[in-house]
């Protein structure tokens, strides 16, 4: 057999994670008649995966991914599962995926759309020009730490998880950020709560150190809820946001506002060796089968994917370039509509975004 140049293993996972794949799907085989040899495999997570394996992640989806170039997901999770306990829920299928690859970083570029400025309930003054990456740590902190559990005590009920941090884990991802602020404005922001948590004062600490061999960058440091405000006051002061794992969660999705939708931030998930992709909404069990969802968020992260995992800069040029074309067009999903917008469904979209893709890749 002749060897495939690349593998990509999806996972579409649960609510509208099929709908949205099948729209990236597409522009996979776009891309693959253009030349390039791309094999797919597609598996399942989440919820779809309890319903046939009877866990969130099978061994062999985890050894799968192990032997791609990169992984595309949808979004887990839905009410279906949601009275599962903690260690059998969709969500574990996708933390122990991170986990298992040693997806340390997680990128989730915040960037104003020209094209959607009234998309956003924040002002256009506010709005214009923001381009920022938020860098979150993935595999430790509060979503890993030990002791965790729900235990009876003598008064009552008690909940606890833990936030911790080692030296090697915060050395890792304030290298990664301050190397990716190199190649952008050379500017780190990094969040914390110094003022109140052990982990965040030896967070803050090393991030110092480290930023010892990158003076050419400049670092400043903000509490996490000074910065959650910062973010909807002058989110243009950003370049790079560097955190932790429940502070980048909490912040990415504060800073969708930013451009528009939820529905059209994409994500990149890094480690030593290998790449996840995938939006950064939810499943959406409300809007799930009724092909309405923004693919632009999963498509975004396919352009991430040819990016980081691929090399492939020029095809996830393109691909952005599409995506704003068609924007800048007028077509809109339903999340990003306004008046007088042409609104698409998910698969009206996406075939736009393809058809518009075709034309650009002939011209590349
Ligand atoms: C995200 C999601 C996940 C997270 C959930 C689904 C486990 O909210 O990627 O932001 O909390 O990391
Ligand atoms: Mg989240």
């Amino acid at each position: 057999m002749k060897k495939k140049e690349f593998r990509l293993l999806l996972l579409p996972g649960d609510g509208i994670g099929p709908e949205i794949m099948k729209e990236a799907i597409k522009i996979i085989e776009v891309i693959s008649q253009t030349g390039m040899k791309i094999e797919t495999d597609i598996d399942l997570i989440g919820g779809s995966a309890i319903d046939v394996y009877g866990k969130p992640i099978a061994e062999s989806v985890i050894k799968k991914a192990k032997t791609s170039d990169a992984i595309l997901l949808g979004a887990v999770g839905g009410p279906k599962w949601d009275s599962l306990p903690y260690d059998s829920r969709p969500e574990q299928g996708l933390l122990i995926l991170r986990k298992k690859l040693g997806l340390f970083a997680n990128l989730r570029p915040i960037k104003s759309w020209s094209q959607l400025l009234d998309s956003s309930p924040l002002k256009r003054n506010i709005l214009t020009g923001v381009d920022f990456i938020i860098v979150r740590e993935l595999t430790g902190g509060i979503y890993f730490g030990k002791p965790r559990g729900i235990k009876l005590t003598q008064k009552g009920e008690k909940g606890y998880n833990t936030e911790l941090y080692y030296r090697y884990e915060i050395e890792r991802i304030s290298h990664l950020a301050f190397q990716l602020a190199r190649s952008r404005r050379k500017k780190v922001t990094s969040v914390d709560k110094a003022n109140v948590l052990q982990s965040s004062i030896l967070w803050r600490k090393i991030v110092n150190e480290v930023h010892r061999e990158y003076l050419d960058v400049e670092l400043n440091h903000l509490y996490v809820d000074n910065c959650a405000m910062q973010i909807i006051k002058g989110p243009k002061q950003f370049d790079i946001i560097l955190t932790n794992n429940i502070f980048g969660d909490i912040l990415s999705d504060e800073s969708a506002i930013i451009t528009g939708s939820i529905g059209m931030l994409p994500s990149a998930s890094l480690g030593a060796k290998y790449g996840l992709y995938e939006p950064v909404h939810g499943s959406a069990p409300d809007i799930a089968g009724k092909n309405i969802a923004n693919p632009c968020g999963i498509i975004l992260s396919l352009a991430l994917l040819f990016r980081y995992s691929l090399n492939k800069p020029k095809i996830a040029d393109a691909i952005e370039g599409v995506v704003g074309k068609i924007l800048e067009d007028g077509y809109r999903t339903t999340d990003i509509a306004e008046k007088g917008s042409k609104v698409l469904n998910t698969s009206d979209m996406g075939d736009r975004i393809n058809a518009e893709l075709v034309r650009m890749l002939t011209r590349l």
